[in-house]
């Protein structure tokens, strides 16, 4: 990448997506936990893109809204009438203007495209071309636009339509991302027609326009799987599902073990350390991070948390958004954890809910242990200080604190705050009574047997 060239990345996402068959506009389904349009963005911006526009189509608040969330700076112009990809690009003529170095064009629906993807596409302009298409070999190449070549270079993108029965047997084919120099990108924008068989302005003319502009016009070739598009609920499982499988490759050659990769799901932003295990039927929501030599076994949904070093989650372990888990801690089978620090060495390892609490480190919380943390209205802290042993199956009804040390009797509902190194017991007393059972047996045999 040549330093200092600066790159604008231009986001078409004024699709409609009907086949979608949905109330949502396409481009804010998700995939791997994050929308279309946030892939796009991802990508174009690890690539270096320093200024980004979303084109989208009128009365679409929505994605306005999602292009503003996950890109604050980012440029948000809409295309008014459905003219054509070329057309779109124009809505951000504005920027255009301004002289960028480098102009990425890419589509919001075409969620794996990679950032290394994009940057290839910028290293073709650096390398003296005026226009870089990304093309791919397709299975069956119908519907989409053909890259006319010879003697390595790109001569032309046919669009189907316009295609004659040769041209139509070509199966190197246009994925739709394109990359413009910006010294020429607005004029030849603006040199391209409608005269096809479409009436619309087309972005694949970029091409022959360029060309006959004397500039170098270039082919980059990606993997058919890697710009697949999304127009459908099928395609987008697929999407899912390449997705996928390049992350679990990911987080293997990065030094984690998965037992059964195909079962484990990550999220767009799961972050894996060395030395991880994760075992069986494990999913990653988003916002998980699981530093080294962790264990994660079977059947644990992870979501919005931090696993320290070496820590043990599962099997199904539950952990919400906020659990944050110090090194060494143990976190057990049926157990749920949502907004809570967790400190170093702690125990909980069976059937327990902690939520909204911060726990010291090596304390030991008890089976059936539940933090009564919201009573309606409002959500209140549980604290427990280090080394605490909570017993089994008591109640801690927030706002209230255990002090370090402390003991609290299992089955107590703890009300009020707890000093350190206290023992608490909140539960009736135990009675005895010597010989009650067999006295009550005798006289119910005694009754059944008058019957
Ligand atoms: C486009 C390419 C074709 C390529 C194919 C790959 C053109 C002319 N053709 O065709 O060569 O093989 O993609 O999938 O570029 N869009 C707008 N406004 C418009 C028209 C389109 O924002 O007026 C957006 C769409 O929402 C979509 C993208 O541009 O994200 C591509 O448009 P689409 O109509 O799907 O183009 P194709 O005909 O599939
Ligand atoms: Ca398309």
């Amino acid at each position: 990448m040549q330093p200092g060239r600066t790159c604008l990345a231009i986001i078409l996402a004024a699709g409609e997506g009907t086949r979608m068959k949905s109330t949502r506009p396409k481009v804010l389904h998700e995939m791997a936990g994050r929308s279309l349009l946030g892939h796009a963005l991802a990508a174009v911006s690890a690539a270096g893109a320093d200024s980004l526009v979303v084109v989208i189509g009128p009365d679409r608040a929505d994605v306005a809204a999602e292009a503003r969330r996950l890109a604050p700076q980012a440029r948000i112009v809409v295309q008014a009438e459905r003219k054509g990809t070329a057309h779109a690009v124009l809505a951000a003529r504005e920027s255009l203007a301004e002289g960028h170095g480098d102009v990425l064009v890419a589509f919001a629906d075409t969620p794996l495209v990679r950032s290394e993807t994009f940057a290839g596409l910028r290293g073709a302009l650096h390398r003296g071309a005026g226009v870089a298409a990304l093309g791919f070999e397709a299975r069956d190449p119908t519907g989409y636009g053909r890259f006319v070549t010879r003697d390595g270079q790109l001569e032309a993108i046919v669009e189907h339509k316009d295609a004659d029965a040769a041209t139509r047997a070509i199966t190197l084919c246009n994925a739709g991302l394109m990359a413009l120099d910006g010294k020429h990108a607005l004029t030849i924008l603006e040199a391209i027609g409608n005269t096809n068989a479409q009436n619309e302005y087309y972005l694949t003319d970029a091409v022959e326009v360029g060309r006959r502009q004397g500039l170098t016009t270039v082919a980059l070739i990606a993997p058919e799987a890697e710009v697949q598009g999304v127009n459908d609920r099928a395609q987008l499982a697929a999407a899912e599902a390449d997705f996928q499988k390049r992350r679990r490759l990911e987080a293997m050659a990065a030094g984690a073990t998965l037992v059964a990769p195909e079962t484990v799901f990550f999220s767009h932003d799961t972050r894996i350390g060395r030395d991880v295990l994760i075992e069986p039927n494990v999913v990653f929501g988003p916002g998980v991070s699981v530093a080294d030599g962790a264990v994660i076994h079977a059947f644990s949904h992870l979501e919005g948390a931090c696993v320290g070093a070496n820590a043990t989650i599962g099997p199904y372990a539950r952990l919400r958004p906020g659990a944050d888990l110090a090194e060494g801690t143990k976190v057990g089978n049926f157990v749920e954890i949502k907004a809570a620090k967790i400190g170093e060495g702690v125990k909980v390892n069976h059937l327990t809910y902690i939520g909204d609490a911060e726990v010291g480190a090596n304390a030991n919380i008890g089976a059936g242990t539940i933090t009564c943390n919201y009573d309606g209205f409002f959500k209140s802290k549980t604290i427990i200080g280090e080394g605490a042993f909570i017993g089994s199956n008591s109640a801690l009804v927030a706002p209230v604190t255990i002090g370090a040390g402390a003991y609290v009797g299992s089955g107590s509902v703890i009300t009020r705050d707890v000093p350190p190194d206290a023992l608490a017991v909140a539960r009736g007393r135990q009675i005895e009574r010597q010989g009650w059972a067999a006295a009550f047996r005798a006289a119910a045999r005694a009754r059944k047997a008058a019957v």
